[in-house]
């Protein structure tokens, strides 16, 4: 599909490593006005926050507040035996509606939780490419009517989802291998969210928080990817009201440019208790500084809705930035987080997704936490770290169930198995 399509080779674009200009000397441990941050205590109070503003005035745009959206969740399907009787599926409509403008919009949610636990279940919270539909074989699901991107496969034409697509993500979404491992996985489409192309901004979710007379953004205000990742955060909020699911206990997830919007939800929704990042490349985990693969020049030019527009002040003038995206990881602390590369996704630059890890340790040390513990990437397909993961999947850019298995592990590690 259209979603996994990646030229590795493009004109213009640096794929040698003695060109890719070294690590960057962006130190997170020193503040915007010099000081050096050498407790758990300053970073909090003082660089977090600093690193917070400046990812959203200058990277995602800034997330509204809540104030003035409202929203109502309606249950329209359950199936009380899905999987072979292993599994509860809901359907949720999730209605938000505006008080400033009376403008609305409308996410649908699928759940499927696992049965025969003793405790709620930790639940995987990630967004999907191609509509619920496309997640699953369940007849019961209906195709999406939503607006999406064209593929060469004829699943989706003239910016619609056809039958065909039903059930064309399956290997994205093991859900039976997670159920059976005791974890519960709560999506939405995430064009539900903000449609995934440029139209300055008239249908998602930000028109709901205009103010009267705005009819965009702000230069420091979310584009695509804040939408997706405050779509994330609605989602938990859902989920703290479902009795089988812990809502303490959330894993946000997502591949590609959902990967990079797995790592801002994570950022600013401390109810993500693991981040997790698949393939998120550029403007994601990826190193901003390091000029390989895809770049800053290249993700404006190609998505100019992703980020807000203050983010165009760096293409091509990388060295402007005042922040990278080891930062950005920096912003999970204490929590885990995990990073996935794979092995033929140089596009999203496999050793900048690893440095994007590597380069946040000193922060996770400030709460006497281990971070990847290895200097060098692993070999492929060789997970590692403690309070940070990584690894780099043999194949193609895709989120595949070894890297799932890997998450899953991961979430035992640290929260213990799903009782
Ligand atoms: C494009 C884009 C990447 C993105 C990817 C995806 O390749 O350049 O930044 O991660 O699409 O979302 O699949």
């Amino acid at each position: 599909t259209s979603f996994t399509a990646h030229a590795q080779e493009r004109p213009g674009i640096n794929y040698d490593e003695a060109k890719a200009g070294g690590i960057p000397n962006l130190d997170p441990l020193t503040a915007s006005d010099g000081t050096k941050i050498t407790t758990k205590e300053q970073w909090l109070e003082k660089r977090k926050p600093e690193l917070m503003k400046l990812f959203a005035s200058e990277v995602y745009g800034k997330t509204p507040e809540g104030q003035g959206v409202e929203t109502k969740a309606q249950l329209v399907g359950q199936d009380t035996a899905a999987f072979g009787g292993k599994a509860i599926m809901r359907q949720v409509k999730l209605t938000f509606s505006s008080s400033r403008n009376g403008r609305k919009a409308i996410a649908d949610l699928l759940i499927y939780i696992p049965k025969g636990l003793t405790k709620p279940a930790p639940a995987f919270v990630q967004l999907n490419f191609g509509g619920n539909h496309y997640t699953t074989s369940d007849p019961s699901i209906p195709i999406s009517d939503a607006w999406f991107r064209n593929d060469k496969d004829g699943n989706y034409v003239n910016n619609k989802a056809t039958e065909k697509s039903r059930n064309s993500g399956e290997r994205r979404w093991p859900y039976k291998e997670i159920i059976e491992r005791g974890y519960a996985v709560c999506t939405a489409y995430y064009g539900d969210f903000d449609p995934d192309f440029d139209d300055g901004f008239q249908n998602g979710v930000q028109p709901l928080f205009y103010k009267d007379g705005q009819t965009k953004p702000a230069a420091d205000e979310w584009g695509s990817i804040g939408a997706w990742a405050w779509g994330m955060s609605r989602m938990a909020d859902y989920l703290q009201g479902v009795p089988e699911v812990d809502g303490k206990k959330l894993i946000s997830v997502g591949h590609s440019r959902l990967g990079k919007t797995s790592l801002w939800a994570g950022a600013q929704d401390e109810r993500f208790g693991i981040v997790v990042s698949n393939d998120s490349g550029a403007g994601g985990a990826a190193l901003s500084k390091r000029i390989f693969g895809e770049t800053v020049a290249v993700l404006n030019k190609s998505f100019p809705h992703w980020f807000c527009d203050n983010f165009n002040k760096y293409s091509d003038n990388e060295k402007d930035l005042p922040v990278d995206q080891h930062e950005l990881i920096a912003l999970m602390t204490p929590r885990p987080v995990y990073i996935a590369s794979a092995t033929e996704d140089n596009w999203a630059d496999q050793k900048g997704e690893f440095l994007g890890g590597k380069l946040a340790e000193p922060v996770y040390a400030l709460f006497s936490l281990k971070g990847l513990g290895v200097d060098e990437p692993p070999a492929p397909d060789k997970s590692v770290g403690d309070a940070i993961g990584y690894h780099n999947r043999t194949g193609k850019h895709d989120i595949l169930l070894y890297d799932w298995e890997q998450y899953m592990n991961f979430a035992d590690k640290h929260w213990g198995k799903p009782q």
